[in-house]
């Protein structure tokens, strides 16, 4: 009898004092801002400020957004994303300063993994940091040069021509053009940065498009994965978890290896990326450039080159097709700039269609597929123009869309309107591909590559909504990258059979 009355003491105490440890871990820290005198909002336990994306009831750009409105007036917020203290900085001028001015205190990007033993492809330059990162980006930032976009531009050429024959093989009425999109862009990718032809126009089962769309899913376990990763990276190492599925890692492992070989046995050059981190291996430099090196960040242009190209491509085509007085416009400008370099798709032509890459720019400012980026503290420092002290690891974000929907550096920012850039394409409020020495080095190549697809198909096609359009844009809120809800679909027809 005793000894069961001692049982129960026993449990009961040791019962509470897991659940106190518990509470304690979970609002642990929850007072960092107030002590900091940073303004903020009270997190919940274990999801911090996060709690309704974890339920799927508000997506993550909707939660920033949520923020940035809040405190529209402060220069930061602090918020919890699950248990780790972010300083969201609202302020433009110090957002500059985190990327530009003082780069030398944020050089680093909060990484999705350093564990690159077990993931070797999440070693790239997007991942990177310190020393490892300025080495690669001093040998990568060259290759994007514009006589190198120049002398790459025909493979982006033939893409588009391979998009124009597409549409003109398959039926038009009803088109899922994230899809079409997608298709496109991963031809110019895989052409640019791995040597190969993915025949993803020609045929939408190609291996290297089922490949590259499963790096891209948005469904519900791939979503979780993401988020563990991001707010609790210790638990997805322990659950022994994977960025990428094994099947995906291999196939592109395999087909860098097969290319590496074949230009080493053949001594056949091409203008690819590939190629230029070749020359760089094989020239003699300090740095040493692994194929492991040259595999992850083929990877990583495919990463961040070939989802971000085709959703900008596919909200762009939606404002086209809203707007027909915009689309003949462009429609002008395009033929007229053909026509003046002899009728081709050359690197000159689509250099001089001002107006359509004003309406990409506009596309970007309205709906830019990284919404976000952030930094990590990389020196102590203040925070010029605050007393707000920042420690190495501190994480900054920087809500890229939020900034670029402020009326107070795009009026009226809810309207799409590419004569907003009429006068500056690369307006300060404008950060689609970030800024400072850690910007987008593919926005050059990017931008040519949307020119270029839109050049093809505005050339050949009307643009109109179908029955299938959705009226507006509502973001999916169970994917970090901005979507449409509902998809986005058009029609295409024939230019000679309009009346
Ligand atoms: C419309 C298309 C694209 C958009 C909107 C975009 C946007 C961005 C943004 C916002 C960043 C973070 C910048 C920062 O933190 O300041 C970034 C980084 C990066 N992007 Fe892009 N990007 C696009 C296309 C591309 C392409 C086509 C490539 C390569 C072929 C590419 C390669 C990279 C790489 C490697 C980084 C990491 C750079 C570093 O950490 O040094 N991106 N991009």
């Amino acid at each position: 009898m005793w000894f069961s009355i001692l049982l129960f003491i026993l449990s009961v105490f040791v019962i509470l004092n897991i659940l106190l440890a518990i509470v304690h871990y979970s609002t642990k820290g929850r007072k960092y801002w107030l002590l900091k005198k940073v303004p903020y909002q009270e997190p919940c336990p274990i999801f911090g400020n996060f709690g309704p994306m974890f339920i799927m009831r508000r997506s993550y750009t909707s939660m920033l957004k949520y923020f940035y409105n809040k405190y529209r007036t402060e220069k930061f917020v602090g918020i919890f994303q699950a248990r780790r203290p972010t300083l969201m900085v609202i302020d433009l001028d110090i957002v500059k300063n985190v990327l530009s001015k003082e780069f030398s205190n944020f050089s680093d990007r909060v990484s999705v993994s350093t564990d690159t033993r077990r993931e070797p492809l999440l070693r790239n330059l997007a991942n990177m940091s310190g020393a490892e990162w300025k080495a690669m980006r001093q040998i990568v930032t060259p290759t994007f040069s514009s006589a190198k976009m120049k002398a790459m531009f025909p493979l982006i050429a033939d893409c588009a021509q391979s998009l124009k024959n597409t549409l003109l093989k398959e039926p038009t009425d009803e088109v899922d053009i994230p899809k079409l999109m997608v298709r496109f862009t991963t031809d110019v990718i895989g052409s640019c940065a791995f040597g190969v032809d993915p025949r993803s126009l020609q045929d939408p089962d190609s291996p290297f498009l089922l490949m590259a769309s499963k790096m891209f899913r948005t469904d519900r376990a791939t979503i979780l994965k993401r988020y563990c990763r991001t707010f609790f990276p210790r638990l997805f190492k322990l659950l022994n978890l994977r960025s990428y599925s094994a099947d995906v890692e291999a196939f592109f492992t395999t087909i860098i290896r097969q290319v590496l070989t074949e230009r080493r046995n053949t001594g056949v050059q091409r203008h690819d990326f590939l190629q230029l981190m070749l020359n760089v291996q094989e020239s003699d430099t300090a740095f040493s450039m692994t194929d492991e090196l040259i595999t992850s960040n083929s990877f990583i242009f495919m990463l961040a080159g070939l989802e971000t190209s085709s959703t900008t491509l596919s909200f762009c085509l939606y404002e086209l097709a809203k707007d027909r007085d915009l689309q003949d416009r462009i429609r002008e400008e395009i033929v007229d700039c053909l026509d003046r370099h002899g009728g081709a798709l050359t690197y000159e032509a689509v250099a001089s269609m001002r107006l359509t890459l004003q309406t990409v720019t506009e596309t970007l400012r309205m709906h830019p597929p990284t919404p976000l980026t952030t930094r990590l503290c990389t020196a102590p420092c203040t925070l010029t123009g605050t007393d707000l002290k920042i420690k190495v690891k501190d994480p900054i974000l920087i809500p890229l869309q939020c900034i670029q929907r402020d009326p107070s550096y795009f009026p009226d920012p809810h309207r799409f309107d590419p004569d907003r850039f009429q006068d500056d394409l690369n307006p300060p409020g404008f950060i689609a591909f970030g800024d400072g020495p850690r910007s987008c080095p593919g926005a050059r190549f990017a931008q040519l590559t949307a020119v270029a697809g839109l050049a093809a198909m505005l050339s050949t096609f009307t643009l109109e909504p179908c029955a299938r359009t959705t009226p507006s844009i509502q973001y999916d809120p169970r994917s970090v990258m901005l979507k449409n809800k509902g998809g986005i679909w058009l029609s295409f027809k024939p230019l000679e059979t309009n009346t």
